[in-house]
């Protein structure tokens, strides 16, 4: 088991399998984003040797990112490979949906679990707008293959940018009037790459909730009220779905934090909002044995910071959000 020095036992691991991306939304990445080249992205024999340390060490929940995950060459067989493990229980994936039509059947065969889509707005333009070129006919599409394959219940996340999608929030939050979905809006964070836009344009989500609850009707706290994963939960007078709220810069939940993630390239990153990381690819790559792979991560793990400092001003600026994985 891998604990951290404040005792959290720490057993889920994100996964970034590219920090390539088929879209570019506002919020997240420059027009002209450069990109990792191939050679310093872990290849799939390397992030399945990683996983199997990982499984030894305790961690049973897996959740692949980008970037945009599906774009990566042998997504499926990497799944495959990462559901086969012994030890992983629970496989999961975010991703903008764009090309999920084709992949669910194959990836839920692979041994997927679950899958998190990440909606900002239902307005085709705004979705344009938003992600630079986007359609968002593809992630309807997309969402629709997930549920008919069975990754459910289906998870869409909506970041909340002022000026962009605020209105949007209560059609948003309507999808689960009609589905049995969860629909979650997370705040913005700040990172590198669009930092001064992420921090102006920012949303409580207090002010969301007030928001939604104007147009649709009081919120009823699901789940006694405790956090479900970073997400609260409410429900919409009879609703089939719940919606959520991410407050992960005005409400951390860092205390029940159980995460770490690696990067594309192969670091470890011990929390998202911190610039920590612990190279594991270099190593691996010197032929570094699994003992002392080992003892790697368990130190670094070890270090894992405690929560942000975001209300400071301090803004990790190492790496843009699509390098380190959402
Ligand atoms: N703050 C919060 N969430 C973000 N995402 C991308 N950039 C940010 C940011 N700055 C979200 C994506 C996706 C998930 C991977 O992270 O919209 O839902
Ligand atoms: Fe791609 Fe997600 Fe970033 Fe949008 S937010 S550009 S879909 S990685």
């Amino acid at each position: 088991m891998a604990w951290d020095r404040f005792g959290r036992k720490i057993r889920y691991l994100r996964i970034s399998l590219t920090d390539h991306c088929n879209l570019r939304c506002v919020y997240c990445m420059p027009a002209e984003m450069s990109f990792m080249p191939g050679e310093e992205i872990m290849q799939d024999d390397e992030i399945l040797r990683l996983v199997r340390l990982f499984a030894r060490l305790g961690f049973d929940k897996y959740r692949l990112t980008g970037g945009e995950p599906t774009v990566r060459a042998n997504v499926v067989g990497l799944v495959r490979g990462i559901a086969d493990t012994p030890g992983v229980r629970s496989l999961t994936m975010t991703t903008n949906g764009v090309l999920f039509s084709r992949l669910a059947e194959p990836l839920v065969n692979a041994g997927l679990k679950r899958v998190n889509f990440s909606l900002d707005t239902l307005d085709p333009e705004k979705f344009h707008q938003i992600t630079r070129w986007g359609h968002i006919e593809d992630v309807m599409a997309g969402i629709r293959a997930a549920e008919e394959a069975g990754l459910i219940p289906i998870k869409i996340n909506a970041v909340v940018v002022r000026g962009h999608n605020e209105e949007d929030t209560v059609s948003l939050a309507r999808l689960t009037l009609e589905h049995p979905w969860q629909v979650r809006f997370i705040e913005m964070m700040p990172f590198a790459g669009a930092t001064e836009f992420q921090r102006l344009q920012g949303v409580r989500a207090e002010e969301i909730q007030t928001r939604i609850e104007a147009a649709v009707g009081p919120l009823q706290v699901e789940n006694g009220g405790n956090l479900d994963g970073e997400a609260r939960l409410y429900r919409l007078p009879n609703a089939q779905g719940t919606v959520g709220f991410i407050a992960s810069v005005t409400q951390p939940f860092c205390s029940s934090c159980s995460r770490v993630r690696l990067t594309a390239d192969g670091r470890l990153r011990l929390c998202l909002l911190r610039e920590k990381e612990i190279d594991l690819l270099s190593p691996l790559r010197a032929g570094a044995s699994d003992e002392a792979l080992r003892q790697l991560v368990l130190d670094a793990i070890w270090q894992k910071p405690w929560g942000h400092n975001l209300a400071d001003g301090e803004v990790p600026m190492n790496r843009t959000m699509s390098q380190i994985g959402g």
